[in-house]
């Protein structure tokens, strides 16, 4: 495994000199958004597992960070919301994905009237050692690319982005996650690794690194199946389900009694009162749904109460409720 980051850059300038379809094959619709229109070779280059653009994030004219191009399709997308010059910073360690995408971004500019190349300001640079100052991003971005890295360089990755992110600022991530342990000669395969297979982690110990690095609040905004790794094909006694999911974590300050993390759990207050308070924040109105984060489902469901309703994590969460 000393060799794998360098068998993740062989493999990207190989999708990069040959775009390659099949290489990361996505479930998760692409933007369709009023004016844009996506090169086909930005699809046919969309090494990514999920969407990290999201309208949400991007309103106050944030500065924005995008780590791992690839084709560059999601910069593009990014660059419909900013429309300024350097409005996003792109980052690639590998040459030729950088030469590769900013000849997308020219016949981008054919297609779209709005957009320029100059929009995106591309820069060589290393997840693991960004070439960016401390607090200087509201959001950041990368899709498909830490589930390569091994736990330690996960950390550092993690702990990069959030050294540049100013305060209360967002990374947005999609990765791949497994649901059954990954079998260590899969994880140590260093090319099945850079293909996004079988780096990825179990969506608890996923989640844990994030927090771990600091982020206060976290958002799992969706997951869905991806693919799975079976016996016939790899080095697995039992087949191997992996999602991806599109996760957004917010440089909040850390609460005291841990982190906020929302899975898509609702609660539900039917009973006679005018309203049910938990006097720690929480105040559910009759029949109206409010979301809440797993410390906040597991302390009502806790209370054993008949006239609260405590759903299941949907895992579809962008946004409102408590907290
Ligand atoms: C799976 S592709 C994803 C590309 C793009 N995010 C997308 O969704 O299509 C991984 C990307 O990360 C780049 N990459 C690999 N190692 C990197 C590193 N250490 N730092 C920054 N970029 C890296 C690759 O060149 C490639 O562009």
């Amino acid at each position: 495994m000393e060799t794998y980051l360098e068998t993740t850059k062989d493999v990207y300038k190989k999708a990069a000199e040959t775009p390659d379809v099949g290489l990361c094959c996505t479930t998760t619709p692409v933007w369709q958004l009023p004016g844009l229109e996506i090169p086909k070779i930005m699809l046919d280059m969309n090494y990514g597992c999920g969407s990290t653009v999201n309208p949400r994030d991007l309103v106050n004219d944030p500065t924005i960070l995008y780590v791992g191009v690839g084709g560059g399709m999601e910069l593009l997308q990014f660059s419909y919301f900013s429309r300024k010059k350097s409005g996003v910073v792109g980052l690639d360690v590998v040459d030729e994905m950088i030469d590769a995408s900013r000849k997308n971004f020219k016949e981008a500019e054919q297609h779209n009237p709005w957009f320029k190349s100059d929009f995106v300001d591309l820069r060589k640079g290393d997840a693991l050692n960004l070439p960016v100052e401390d607090e200087t991003i509201d959001v950041a971005a990368q899709n498909c690319l830490f589930n390569i890295f091994t736990k330690a360089d996960l950390k550092k990755a993690l702990a990069e982005m959030y050294r540049v992110l100013k305060p209360y600022g967002r990374l947005v991530l999609s990765d791949p996650i497994c649901n059954q342990p990954m079998p260590e000669s899969l994880q140590n395969d260093e090319r099945l690794r850079a293909l996004c297979l079988s780096g990825a982690l179990p969506l608890k110990e996923y989640i844990d690194m994030i927090t771990e690095v600091g982020f206060g609040t976290v958002e799992i905004r969706a997951k869905r199946p991806y693919r799975i790794l079976d016996p016939k094909h790899y080095d697995t006694d039992k087949n191997i389900f992996i999602e991806s999911v599109e996760v957004c974590a917010i440089k909040d300050p850390m609460p005291e009694d841990g982190p906020c993390v929302f899975t898509g759990k609702t609660a539900i207050y039917y009973g006679n009162e005018e309203y049910f308070d938990d006097h720690k924040g929480h105040v559910l109105m009759p029949n109206q749904p409010l979301s809440v984060c797993d410390k906040t489902a597991g302390a009502l469901s806790a209370l054993g109460r008949e006239d609260i309703y405590v759903s299941d994590s949907t895992y579809f969460y962008d946004g409102g409720g408590c907290c």
